[in-house]
This record gives structure tokens, sequence and C-alpha cells, in this order.
């Protein structure tokens, strides 16, 4: 439990968390201190003077919050007249130049110019010379796109890039009402982090080229996941929306605060991969080829799993914890071979230091826990004596060429059951359509051992199966995640004490030390 201290806010006594700046402490327990340009990522600049308070110590009547450490007893004025009075000014000051464009600003519903003006501002314009005109829809690369007019020069987008990225490719030029962020000559954003700069922008002056006029920010709804992307696991919201009968569509991925994973950001390729969710999925069952009911193909792999006598399952380094375990003990009840081969989904040095990982997987920590051997060799040796193979989604062509994988399978049926229409499942004999990881929840293990749990995020109009319920209906021996878990948990020491059902949002790190597995 953190240290606290008590302090005073307009004159009521509130218990705020010791070692903060009076924004957090303060909105820590819902009481709003407007702020530009400090974000908790970047530090404190002091640069736009949305955040001055009052402290009763005989201190400078005003004080910038982002600048000022909460401490026992300190007594804060948020409320006082001239307060609001510098709060209404600062505001005009912004919003001089500003362009006031929002019904076709992608930043219009979570502009936090927009939320101030309604709450602080509310004051007619007193301009009456031409505002001072700028660029717009500037190319600054990375698919950012710049709106110099929208600018209200905060500077987050400038420190992400020298203090986060390190690239240093932001700059601010000129002063007064001719300030604007800029790119150095011929020098875009070139990092793969990018993107987090149309998060950390407080107005609509940073857009993505690919989110912008997509959708308005209040039709979408927002739920947590994870992203699946690399083994790194960073928490994100999935932003989607169902436009009258059509189906439910993701039209974004958005960082998710976790301090103990990702903290406030996360990749660009991550960020992007909600196209997959929505593109090339593969919505039918197959026999050779030809299009089955999917209760037809059920039967169909029923039937060719009762025929063969060396049958080898393949699963996939993404599949949740739950999902070994089913996979698992149905390979244990009709005595298949069980392989987690993926070497094609480790990009050697591909990583970072930062968030980025070779392993584009998302659970192959699961994998080692539940002692699913991963070696080549093993599942070649496996695969020549195979009569049958079970593929659950793994993309075997990330590991072998098109003319390997042919000859590998050339005397082994296969059955996939694959999310997407990937080449690699083209040959299968029968192929089963299954859900992806934003249409199930599940349970995974990130690179530093911390395992994390994600619910459903989306529901599609015609609902794909979870590979737990396919195999259920295959005939694996458990039928629900309660049932899942009590296996895992005789199985796996270092699962013994958790509760699946209280896994705590940022995650439970996962060591031998049972003082670790305490949530805080
Ligand atoms: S572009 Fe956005 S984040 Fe960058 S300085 Fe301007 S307002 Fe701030
Ligand atoms: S670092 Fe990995 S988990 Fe995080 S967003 Fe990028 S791909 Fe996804
Ligand atoms: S948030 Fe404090 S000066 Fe900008």
């Amino acid at each position: 439990m953190a240290e606290t201290i008590k302090l005073f806010v307009n004159g009521c006594e509130v218990e705020v968390e010791a070692g903060k700046n009076l924004i957090d402490a303060i909105g820590a327990v819902g009481i709003e201190i407007p702020h530009l340009c400090y974000h908790p990522a970047l530090g404190a600049d002091g640069n736009c003077r949305m955040c001055l308070v009052g402290i009763e110590d005989g201190r400078p009547p005003l004080v910038p919050a982002c600048k000022t450490q909460a401490v026992e007893g300190m007594k804060v004025l948020l409320d006082a007249e001239h307060i609001k009075k510098i709060q209404k000014d600062v505001l005009e000051l912004e919003l001089i130049n500003h362009p006031t464009d929002c019904p076709i600003c992608d930043q219009a519903g979570e502009c936090s110019l927009q939320d101030y003006y309604m709450t602080y501002g509310r004051e007619e314009s007193r301009m009456n010379v031409d505002q001072v005109k700028k660029a717009k829809k500037l190319d600054f690369g990375c698919g950012v796109v710049h709106d110099q007019e929208r600018c209200v020069v905060c500077g987050r987008c400038v420190r992400f890039c020298r203090q986060i990225t390190k690239t240093g490719e932001l700059g601010i030029v000129n002063r007064t009402d001719s300030a604007r962020v800029t790119i150095f000559p011929g020098r875009p954003l070139d990092n793969r982090y990018a993107l987090n700069v149309v998060d950390l922008c407080p107005v609509g002056a940073m857009t993505s080229a690919d989110f912008r006029f997509k959708q308005r920010v209040w039709f979408l709804k927002k739920n947590r996941s994870i992203c699946h992307g690399c083994s790194r696991g960073c928490n994100i919201t999935v932003d989607h929306n169902r436009e009258k009968d059509s189906d439910d569509m993701i039209y974004r991925f958005r960082p998710l605060l976790n301090e103990q994973v990702n903290g406030y950001f996360m990749c660009d390729e991550g960020r992007l991969s909600y196209h997959g969710e929505n593109e090339n999925r593969l919505s039918e069952a197959r026999l050779s080829k030809t299009p089955l009911s999917f209760d037809d193909a059920v039967t169909a792999a029923l039937r060719e799993i009762e025929k063969h006598d060396d049958i080898l399952f393949l699963l996939s380094p993404n599949s949740t914890l739950e999902q070994m375990m089913a996979i698992r003990s149905f390979a244990e009840k009709i005595d298949a071979t069980l392989s987690g081969f993926s070497d094609g989904y480790i990009k050697k040095g591909d990583g970072d230091d930062y968030l980025i990982q070779d392993d584009k997987s998302a659970n192959r920590a699961g994998l080692e826990l539940l002692g699913i051997d991963s070696s080549k060799e093993a599942f070649e040796t496996a695969l020549k004596k195979a009569d049958l193979l079970l593929n659950f989604n793994n993309d075997l062509l990330l590991a072998y060429s098109e003319t390997e994988l042919k000859k590998l399978l050339k005397d082994t049926r296969v059955i996939g059951l694959s999310s997407h229409e990937t080449a690699c499942f083209q040959q299968a004999n029968l192929l089963l359509p299954v859900a992806s990881f934003t249409e199930y929840g599940g349970s995974i293990i990130n690179c530093d051992s911390i395992l994390q749990f994600f619910a459903k995020a989306v529901s599609k109009n015609s609902e794909p199966v979870e590979i737990c319920e396919l195999i259920s209906l295959l005939g694996g021996p458990f039928h629900d995640r309660t049932q899942l878990w009590e296996e895992l948990k005789k199985n796996c020491e270092l699962l013994s004490n958790v509760d699946p059902d209280n896994i705590p949002p940022a995650g439970l790190k996962l060591t031998d030390s049972e003082a670790d597995n305490v949530p805080a």
C-alpha cells in the first residue's frame, strides 16, 4: 500500500498518495485540475499555465499544479474567483488563433481543449482581427498528419520524441503566435512508436492517417484487451462499432496504461494490427476446398480423428493458457502427440530495449509452463510418423516455404482450425473457422512472466467458435473455464495459488516467491 498524506482541497480534507504532483495526487481521487502540457509519462514542462492553482501558505497567489508536489496539510484552492479567471484567460489565449473546426476534427469528443472550454471557459471570442494562418494536413511521416492551426504548442509530442524514443524528429520553431511544431526538412518521423503522439496530443493537431475521418469517437465502444503482436502483451483498448446491420468492426487499438507491462504506450505495428482482426478472416468451413456447414465439418473432423492412429496436434504460441490446457488434455485423452513448434514466430533481432520483442507471439511462456515440446526436431519427427495433423491456428508458413511445407505434409491429412484465410491452411483437407483473440477471453503470460487476463472485446453477427469450445465438441474432456483452470492449477505449480477470476487488471507476476504473488 502506497504511503498517503492528507491535504485540503477547497477546504475539504482528502487523502492522496504521497510523492505525486497535485495534478496526479488530486486527480486520483476524482478532482480534476485542467492541464495541457503535463503528461505523467513525460513529466512537467510548465509551459501551458492551464493548471494554475492557489496554495494558502503565503506563496505567490498562483502556482502550476504540475510542478507542485502534494505535501501533508497543504491547503489547495481550485475554486477561487481569481483562479477561475486565470483559467478563462488561458483558454482565451489558446483559442485566439484556434480554428475551432471541431465538427470536422477527429479529436472532437476526446479533446482537452473542447472539454476545458465547456467546463472552464464558455466566453465569447473578443477577437476582431484576422487569425494567424498556419499549415494544415502536414504529412509528418509514420502515418501522423499534423494540423499546425489546432496545435496549442504544449510540446508533448516533441518531448515524446526526445525522452521516450530518443529520436528527436520534432521541434518547435518561432515564438509567440508564430510558434509551430515541425519536422526538420526532409527528416520525417522515423520511429516504431510514432503514432503515440496522436494519443498524447491533447487537441486534434496530431491525427492518424489510418483513423482520420473513419468514425466519430462517441460512436465507438471501448473494451480492454491485450495486443497479441509480440510477447510484451501491451494493454490496449479495442475501439469498435457496429453500424446498422453490418458486422462489429474494430477501428483502432490504443494503448492502455499498465505500469508493469507497457506504461502509457504501444508500438505502431501492434496498434495497426487491428486490421488483422477485421480482414482476411476465414468465415466458412471447407472439406477438400468445398464449403460445408460448421456442424458437418465437426462431424467430418470426428470421423477423421476416429479413423487415424497416429495423430499430431500442433498448437499456436498465441493460444491462451485455457486453450493450451484444452488441447493438451484432448491430446492425452486420444493419445495424440503434441507440439508447440513455432520458431517462425520469432524474428531474431527485431525487438528493441523498450517494448517490442523478438517473439511475435503472445503466450510462448504458457507453452513452456505446460511443458509442451516446441522443438523443430520433435515436430518433424512426429510429423513424419503422423497420418493426421490437427493444426490449431499455427501458421507454419512463418517457419517453412510453401514448397517445404507441401513436402512435409505430403503423406499427412490435415485438419486446420484457423481464424484467418492464410496460405498455410489452403491445402488443409478439412478447414474449420475459429475465433480470433478479440472475439474470446483468456489468460496469457508475457515475456516478463506476468500473467494477464483479457476478456472478449467484440461480438460478431455470426460468432466464430472459440478453440476450447470446439475441442469440447470434438470430445475434449473439459467443457468450461473453471474445469480448465482446475486442471491448470493441478498441472502447473506456479499457477496453483492463482484465482483465475481475480487476476488483477495490471497482471500477476509469476515467480517462485509466494510473496510476489500476493496482489498489492
Ligand atoms: S501537436 Fe499536439 S502534442 Fe504537439 S505541441 Fe501541438 S498540441 Fe502539443
Ligand atoms: S510491443 Fe508487442 S505487444 Fe506491445 S503493441 Fe507492439 S506488438 Fe503489441
Ligand atoms: S500542465 Fe502545468 S503548466 Fe501545463
